[in-house]
């Protein structure tokens, strides 16, 4: 199997998973099944590259299965949502009850963060309000893996709530005027947050890129608002993995790459590295084939990078059993 690693990580005499390219996707810098030599390692340094993906022989796994957040408080969370949503755009919302609802999220995401969770509810009756909890959910996680206290984290979260706020429910915006939701976004917000308040800020500058080829204000790296950043990741991924958008969702598996090919272009180097590091390259969701030919799917993430497997009704424990996964199922 493979497994994306950190290059600090990485040691030489680990074998490369597939080709690795430099930042600019065009060259090559070592091919599949290389054998690392030092020297390797400190070529890809120097050439700005963070993760790599290894080869690794097996999968040791334990424990039982939790979703990040219990479906239970999921449905109450989108029906409080769904009505708050609507008091905003008619500027009636106490903005109380917005952070009411970041906070039952952190709370939810602060006891399942330990155990390396990212089960998300990936189909809903409301196509947007499930991205935007979600979206706020990852956005916390990766608010706590960068050290950011209550305070920020109740921030992130409240503006990962809002990011998309100026879309509408029903109809799919016509793609002009998607490109000015940010700036709708942030213009609808305005009644509650100054012009320079980072929710304010999160919200109107989710669309822009760590190259600076985004939107609206083609801001570049460190320029863009950290909880920008951060929401751009999970935005992304839970747009490429969900069932509710138009085209074919993405495996979990093939969403993390497209993020990982896409870091230091659309994306901030650290903050995919930390993604990657909670969610490694199994994700909750992911079919896999495992090495006795059975097919399952991966229900735990632990240690970051090492998955727990269901087949049919039964959870299998690699660790006792010495299977391993042969291949990712992409369908
Ligand atoms: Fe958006
Ligand atoms: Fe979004």
């Amino acid at each position: 199997m493979i497994i994306w690693k950190n290059l600090d990580l990485v040691e030489k005499g680990e074998i490369v998973g597939e080709d690795v390219y430099d930042p600019s996707g065009f060259i090559v810098l070592l091919k599949k099944g290389t054998v690392l030599k030092e020297g390797d390692i400190y070529l890809l340094k120097n050439r700005g590259v963070h993760m790599l993906p290894i080869y690794v022989e097996e999968v040791l796994v334990s424990d039982d299965i939790e979703p990040t957040i219990e479906y239970e408080t999921f449905r109450e969370l989108s029906e409080n949502l769904d009505n708050t949503f609507e008091e905003i755009k008619r500027g009636e919302v106490k903005i109380k009850k917005v952070v009411e609802q970041s906070e039952k999220i952190i709370k939810n995401v602060l006891e399942k963060y330990e155990e390396k969770v990212l089960n998300l509810v990936r189909r809903d009756q409301k196509p947007l309000i499930r991205h935007v909890i979600n979206t706020s959910i990852i956005s916390s996680i990766l608010g706590i893996s960068l050290g950011f206290d209550e305070e920020m984290l109740n921030k992130l979260a409240i503006s990962a709530l809002l990011h998309d706020i100026s879309l509408d429910k029903n109809v799919r915006d016509v793609l002009d005027y998607y490109d000015t939701h940010p700036i709708r976004g942030a213009g609808l917000l305005r009644k509650y947050f100054s012009v320079n308040d980072e929710i304010l800020l999160g919200v109107l500058h989710h669309h822009e890129r760590f190259d600076g080829k985004g939107y609206p204000r083609n801001l570049k790296g460190s320029a863009i608002p950290i909880f920008s950043r951060i929401i751009a990741v999970a935005d992304v991924f839970d747009t490429l993995i969900s069932k509710d958008f138009e085209g074919n969702p993405s495996t979990p598996y093939e969403a993390i790459r497209f993020i990982v090919s896409n870091s230091g272009k659309m994306f901030d180097p650290n903050i995919v590295e930390k993604f990657v590091h909670y969610t490694g390259i199994y994700p909750t969701g992911t079919l896999v084939e495992l090495s006795n030919g059975k097919k399952g799917v991966v229900i735990k993430v632990s240690s970051g990078i090492l998955p727990l497997v269901k087949v049919d009704d039964n959870i299998v424990d690699l660790k006792k059993g010495k299977i391993y996964i042969k291949r990712v199922i992409n369908d």
